[in-house]
């Protein structure tokens, strides 16, 4: 499993924006947009399918490389907090379709159940798809929703997950289950509570988005 957390001076200001319990949600939020603009930046390196071409400008002609806007972007915000993630985000693909899905941890047993699903019934093995989700804690999410994609056709080395804080635990099983598939994360945290929650962490970032 190969995991980025790029040191940047722009993702650390926006990630202590967003750990900050003072921020309140408007301020929660245009952090996690901004994270997410940032670390799909990132993510789009070296993976999105392009096209060598031509453009005339006023003056001449100049080699040009365009995305393939042929071969949109799968991309897949985890409700609820993975869409605030993408909200400005999914703007910079040239070419990208969107695909909600919505999981929900139970508090007690930390046991993911999906309560929406718009994924289409198949993905081509070379689709290349963009999961947001602000947190991977246990991992339990992300790996039903991977075993989901790849029960649909999709390839594990050609999915790439952003998010904003993870922890151990959650990169140990990814990379048990789906060793394939890159993580884009602004930190990767120590660990997690006894709750299930990230320390330091955001907090519950659904929550904090949307009250
Ligand atoms: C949080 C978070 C992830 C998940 C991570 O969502 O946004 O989706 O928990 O936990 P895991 O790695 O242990 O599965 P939550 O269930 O709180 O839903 P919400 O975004 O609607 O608040």
């Amino acid at each position: 499993l190969l995991v980025y957390a790029p040191n940047h001076p722009l993702l650390r200001h926006w990630l202590a924006v967003a750990r900050s319990k003072m921020s309140p949600p408007p301020i929660f939020r245009a952090a996690c947009a901004e994270l997410g603009r940032l670390l799909v930046y990132e993510a789009a390196y070296d993976w999105l399918p392009v096209l060598e071409s031509q453009v005339e400008t006023p003056c001449g002609v100049a080699d040009a490389t365009v995305v393939d806007g042929s071969r949109p972007v799968k991309v897949i915000p985890i409700l609820r907090a993975g869409l605030i993630m993408l909200e400005q985000a999914a703007t910079m693909l040239p070419a990208s379709q969107t695909f909600h899905v919505g999981y929900e941890r139970n508090e007690e047993t930390l046991q993911a159940s999906s309560y929406l699903n718009k994924l289409p019934a198949k993905f081509a093995e070379d689709d290349r798809i963009l999961i947001a989700d602000p947190m991977l804690a246990t991992g339990g999410t992300m790996l039903q929703l991977l075993a989901d994609l790849v029960g649909r056709g999709a390839s594990p080395t050609y999915i790439k997950i952003v998010c904003i804080v993870c922890a151990p635990p959650a990169l140990q099983v990814l990379n048990r289950d789906f060793p394939g598939v890159r993580v884009y994360t602004a930190m990767i945290d120590s660990e997690l509570n006894e709750k299930g929650y990230i320390v330091p962490g955001l907090g519950d970032a659904g929550d904090r988005a949307f009250g």
